[in-house]
Formats: C-alpha cells, structure tokens, sequence
C-alpha cells in the first residue's frame, strides 16, 4: 500500500489476506493516489482466494490449444435426444421465453415429484419440496448457503467433485474429509463415526460417485444415515448420475431410508441423464422448511432457470422408462472399451461401478506428479485427462492418479485409444 502521507487522513486497519501481516487501508484524495492505490490493492475476497479456477475446465482449454482428444471435462460429444430439443424449440416459439415462477415452472416440478416417486421411491410435494435451480451446482451451493452457518461443519467425502470444497468455502464452512480406499473406495466407520459432532451440520454424498464410479450400498448409507439421525445432520445427496450404473449395481437415494425423508436434501440435473450440461437446469429436493431457506438463497442467486428448458426437461423426465435401460447401455458399452484400451496403454484402472469416469494409477510411469503426467499426456500424446489431486485436499493422496472421462462417441473413444497406445 503507498505510505501515508498525512498522517490526520482516516486510516482503518485491515487484515491482510495475502498473509504478509496487517496492513493499513488510507483514504485517498487525489486521483493519482487512488490511481495508485487501485494497482495495488487486493481485490479478490479472501473466500476467493482461498481455491483455484477449476482444474477439470482448465484441462478442457488446455486441449483446445493443443487440439488434443478432451477425456478431460464430463460432457457428451454425442447429440441430446430429439424429442427434448423439438420440445424447447416448441416452448421458445409459443413465447415461454419471460421468467418462470422463482423456484420452478409446475410442471417440471410435477415432473421431478413423478419421478422421484417412481425412481427413487420417495413421495414429495412439488409445492412445497422442488426448487429448480440452475443445473446441480447451482442447487448445492444454494442448499449449503441455506442450511449452513460459518464456522459449522460439513463432512465431504474424497476424492470429491471438485466444486464441493469451495462450495463450503464460499459458505464459511470448514469441511471435514473422509477418505474413499482403493481399490473399492469404501470409508472406515470408525473414521466417519469420529468425525460427527455438535458443529457438523450437513454430509455431502455423491452416489453414483465422480471421480471413483462407486455407487454407495444400502448398508453404507444406512451407516451415515443413522449418523445424521443421531447428529441431527442434513444429508445433502448429488444423485445426477442415478441412471448410469454397470454390473447390476443399483442406485439407492438415502432419502428414501426411514426417518431420513425430511433430513435429506436431493440434488439431481439433466445434465447427465439427458446429456442436456449446457442447459443448466437441475433441481433439490427437501422437505418444506428446508425448501423454504434453499428457495429464498436461489431466488437472489439466480432467480431462475432459464423457462423454456424447463419446459423441455419436464417432457424429458416423462420419457419412456426403457430410455434409460438404452443410456446405461450405451455407457456400458463405452466403459468396455475403455478400461481394457487403458489397461493395455499401461494404465492401472479401477472399474467404475456407476457414472462415466475411469480412475486410474499411474505411478509406475516414473512422472514426478500427476499434475506433470496430466500435461504430458495433453500436450504430447494428445489426450486431455485430470490430474488426481484435484480431488483430493491433500494433494499427495491423488498424486499417482489420473482420472478419464468417457461420455463420448465410440470414434472419439478409439482415437483417444490410438493415441494413448504411443505411451507404451
Ligand atoms: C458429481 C457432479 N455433480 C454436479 C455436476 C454438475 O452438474 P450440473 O451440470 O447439473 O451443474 C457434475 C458435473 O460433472 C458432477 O460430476
């Protein structure tokens, strides 16, 4: 900061974020003082400095510059299905184009609540219990900026997708990690039992799970289940990839475990399910006094979706249920040639069971880190993949590991296979 020069002008004393001690924040008066003091006062808040931009999209625009195949970001190469577009086309041409009510136009939310009940096996009240936000990342942070106060806890387990460590952050949070194990990526109950305590206020659960493809069993969520009951702790449950399971794995919603309806909050998208990620239109799910708060968070977040996709995703949660026995076995398709393409580049894979992302080990390829592989493998192979420390809070833990998405077209998949061969 440029010295005072007059000692009698206001000074206030701040806290210094960049951590080099206190420093002194003046009131200027000439144009040039303040033409000075703009270049070197610290702009950013000291939330956000406390995370990075997003790995997985800086890995995205790194491909681009290197024209590289992106098995990097999780969206689809491949079209949404017709009869969605055709439906928003419909909705923007029969003037759905103003807002719609705050936390949803009626009938995607009749949608959701059809759905959740026949899916999921949980009733609720479109009323009363449905926000419509835009997309997942949307509904989590204004679900946690609803329920959480700073200073409480939030247990996030990981490796996590990434947006839920800021997520907490940006909430004043402070989160607590617990550790999924390889190969299977299961948690130590004593771990998670000594973690609950009075401060904690919400566990974030990701089933189908992004990074690792483990889907949670009934016995492990009936373990934190029963943790929140006795806590008094929120559940907050990312479920956007219900419908991609492998194996005869099944999706299991913890809301629909006794006594957990009303201490859960749901979040879901069409995002994934529809291949829909551009459109942003997702949704939480819980019971009313919980709705009420993630309702008033949303309404000045965003105020709202965009209306005409809600029209088009409320025809795309009605579609045919055999649409998404079609879409898990495409995936399963996917996923097969996937695993044994990486397997025979010298990758050590762990099988997903759920969701379209394949974990891998890569320390016996000699890199120093991941984050060194990572661009290797952009930049001189030509394959866009995330580094494995992005998922995790302590680096090291993901050092060795390298994450590969594959919702993309065969052809996509086997010009990524071909290059990936060169690494042999
Ligand atoms: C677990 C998880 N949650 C949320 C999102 C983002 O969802 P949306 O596009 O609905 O905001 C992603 C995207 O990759 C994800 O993997």
């Amino acid at each position: 900061m440029p010295e005072a020069k007059d000692k009698n002008r206001s000074q206030q004393t701040c806290t210094d974020i960049d951590s080099q001690g206190p420093f002194t924040y003046i009131e200027l008066e000439s144009d040039q003082e303040k033409n000075d003091a703009t270049e070197m006062k610290v702009f950013s808040s000291e939330k956000a400095l406390r995370f990075t931009e997003s790995v997985i999209r800086e890995m995205t625009r790194v491909c681009l510059k290197h024209q590289g195949v992106n098995l990097a970001q999780g969206f689809p190469d491949f079209p949404a299905p017709e009869e969605i577009k055709e439906a928003a086309i419909k909705a923007i041409r029969e003037n759905i184009n103003q807002y719609a009510i705050t936390w949803g136009a009626p009938a995607l939310r009749r949608a959701i609540a059809e759905k959740f009940a026949w899916y999921n096996g949980v009733t609720v009240d479109p009323e009363q219990e449905i926000t419509v936000c835009c997309g997942a990342t949307e509904s989590m942070i204004a679900s946690l900026m609803a329920i959480v106060n700073p200073d409480e806890e939030v247990i996030v387990f990981e490796p996590f997708y990434e947006n839920y460590g800021p997520d907490t952050i940006l909430c004043q949070a402070t989160p607590r990690f617990i550790t999924l194990h390889e190969p299977d990526w299961h948690f130590d109950e004593e771990e998670l039992t000594r973690a609950f305590n009075t401060k904690t206020k919400a566990i974030i659960i990701n089933t189908p799970n992004n990074p690792t493809g483990k889907v949670f069993s009934r016995e492990e969520l009936q373990i934190v289940a029963d943790l929140c009951q006795k806590w008094g702790v929120v559940a907050i449950t990312d479920e956007i990839y219900e419908h991609i399971l492998y194996d005869g794995a099944q999706h299991i919603s913890i809301a629909s475990l006794p006594g957990m309806r009303d201490l859960t909050i749901t979040i879901n998208s069409i995002s994934k399910t529809y291949s829909l990620t551009g459109w942003r239109v997702g949704w939480a799910i819980a019971a009313p006094h919980l709705t009420a708060s993630i309702r008033k968070v949303h309404d000045f977040l965003t105020v709202g979706a965009p209306h005409p996709l809600q029209a088009a995703a409320a025809v795309a949660l009605r579609m045919n249920h055999d649409f998404y026995h079609g879409l898990a076995r495409t995936y399963a398709e996917r996923r097969d040639f996937l695993l044994p393409a990486l397997e025979e580049a010298g990758f050590h894979v762990y099988p997903p069971r759920g969701a379209y992302y394949i974990m891998t080990d890569v320390g016996h390829f000699g890199f120093k880190e991941d984050v060194s592989f990572a661009f290797h493998l952009v930049e001189k192979v030509g394959v866009a993949t995330v580094p494995g420390s992005s998922f995790y809070s302590r680096p090291s833990l993901g050092s060795t590991k390298i994450r590969f998405c594959f919702p993309k077209k065969m052809e996509t998949l086997e010009k990524a296979a071909e290059r990936l061969r060169k690494l042999k």
